[in-house]
């Protein structure tokens, strides 16, 4: 298989008499292996920022089962006990299952989705993930978000590990105490997604570098996360837009398409695929 990328121009004469034609195949295969590696990376990258969230949701069902499990014996003839029991476990077990699940899909390289997501519901989840992540830090999560759903084309998947990137440098930026709010809101054909916080804030000289892969200013960071959030955004052919103010705070602007344009398709420039 040989990946093959394709440029095409036209010649014109000066009277604007079109005089011929050019096209120039690029071999880009070894580009591309590259560029599966960087996914692979920024892949592995955000799975360790999820891990602690994952690893909470999984303790959480273990810990009620094990409480269970542990009266069985004395209340074992207690008959409204043995079906709480029973229920309970399977319900868990379930919670755990589908967790695990999410994270096989997550793991695996697979491409977009496409399915009506609503983008409360992505708050939601991405906010059940992020609580963990600052067991002794007290920061309030205020939600505003519209009464009704939020529907967008999307990949609901791909767009919580944006948001909860984002989050996630929100708990980083705040010392102890804070506030972090996320709101959303339709307007035309828009979602728009505002993510705010009280934290240490951005330096101006650092503002226009923040979406470049690898670059951090903390000490364990890899520099991944917006990078990973910009490249999201980018295929759901929205925007993203940071404004901070040193030792202020951080807001992060997202904007969402409701409906992403079908049949996209580059007719002379684009990559080929010859099998
Ligand atoms: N809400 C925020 N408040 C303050 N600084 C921020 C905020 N969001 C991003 N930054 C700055 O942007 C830099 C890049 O963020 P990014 O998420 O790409 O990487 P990281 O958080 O350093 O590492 P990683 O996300 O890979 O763990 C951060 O190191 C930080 O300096
Ligand atoms: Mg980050």
């Amino acid at each position: 298989e040989l990946s093959l990328s394709a440029n095409a121009s036209l010649f014109y004469s000066k009277e604007g008499e079109l005089t011929g034609a050019q096209m120039i195949f690029s071999d880009v295969t070894h580009l591309e292996e590259l560029e599966e590696g960087i996914k692979r990376a920024e892949r592995l990258a955000s799975l360790g920022v999820m891990a602690t969230g994952i690893a909470h949701e999984i303790k959480n069902p273990l810990v009620s089962i094990k409480t269970f499990a542990q009266l069985l014996q004395e209340k074992y003839n207690d008959k409204d006990f043995r079906e709480q029991f029973s229920s309970l476990a399977i319900k868990e077990v379930d919670r755990i299952n589908a967790l695990v699940e999410d994270i096989l899909v997550f793991a695996k390289p697979r491409g977009i989705v496409w399915e009506d997501v609503d983008i409360k519901e992505v708050i939601k989840t991405t906010i059940v993930l992020l609580l963990p992540q600052f067991p002794d830090k007290k920061i309030e999560i205020k939600e505003s978000v519209p009464s009704e759903p939020l529907i967008i084309k999307g990949d609901a998947d791909r767009l919580k590990q944006a948001l909860l990137n984002v989050c996630i440098n929100s708990v980083q930026a705040i010392d102890r105490e804070g506030v972090i709010e996320v709101k959303a809101e339709k307007e035309d054909d828009m979602v728009r997604i505002a993510i705010s916080d009280n934290g240490c804030g951005i330096k101006k000289e650092v503002l226009g570098k923040i979406f470049e892969p690898f670059f951090t200013t903390k000490g364990k960071g890899t520099g991944l996360g917006l990078s990973i959030v910009a490249r999201i955004i980018d295929e759901h052919k929205g925007s993203i837009k940071v404004d901070s103010v040193e030792g202020k705070g951080t807001t992060v602007f997202v904007e969402l398409p409701v409906r992403q344009k079908e049949n996209q398709t580059d007719e002379l420039f684009g990559t080929y695929n010859r099998k």
